[in-house]
């Protein structure tokens, strides 16, 4: 099992599409371990995306990942750094194709939606970058005790 990291940017807010992200996230059979609001403030900002501070772009992305607040999750699954990444589309989302996040609700490189973590040793820092240790969850459900409500 593997465990990735996912923004939801705040275009994804402001747009609505929180449940629509997440929704996808559960059909797919992805486990939801850890998730949070959260305003990312500068120093983050420019750690996570230090492969990108020299961008001419990065003044943009810098003020907005951190002028309003994003959704932090982490999901576990099968191969679930690379599935969440198919999942999400290419970072241009003007090519992305439809059936993905950014494909089916972007049209924008810098307006894309959605972070994901790109490879194993990436998802395992960007985790750590976003949540504390005992912000994460390890459970799993018993059907024969959860399908039974108490109360019948
Ligand atoms: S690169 O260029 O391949 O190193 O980029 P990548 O690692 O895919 O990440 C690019 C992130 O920066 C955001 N962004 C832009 N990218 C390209 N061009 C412009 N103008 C731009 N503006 C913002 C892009 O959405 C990627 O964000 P993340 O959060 O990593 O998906």
């Amino acid at each position: 099992m593997e465990r990735t990291l996912i923004l939801i940017k705040p275009d994804g807010i402001q747009r609505g599409l929180v449940g629509e992200v997440i929704g996808r996230l559960e059909r797919k059979s992805l486990k939801i371990v850890g998730l949070k609001m959260l305003k990312i403030d500068k120093e983050t900002a420019k750690e996570h995306y230090a492969h990108l501070v020299d961008k001419p772009f990065y003044p943009d992305l810098e003020q907005f990942m951190t002028s309003h607040p994003v959704i932090a999750l982490v999901v576990e699954g099968k191969e679930a750094v690379a599935v969440v990444r198919d999942m999400v589309g290419p970072t241009n989302a003007t090519k992305a194709p439809p059936g993905t996040i950014r494909g089916d609700f972007s049209n924008s490189t810098s307006r894309n939606i959605i972070h994901a973590s790109d490879s194993k040793e990436v998802a395992e820092q960007e985790i750590n970058r976003f949540f504390k240790p005992e912000e994460l969850f390890d459970y799993s459900f018993s059907w024969s005790n959860f399908l039974k409500a108490p109360d019948e």
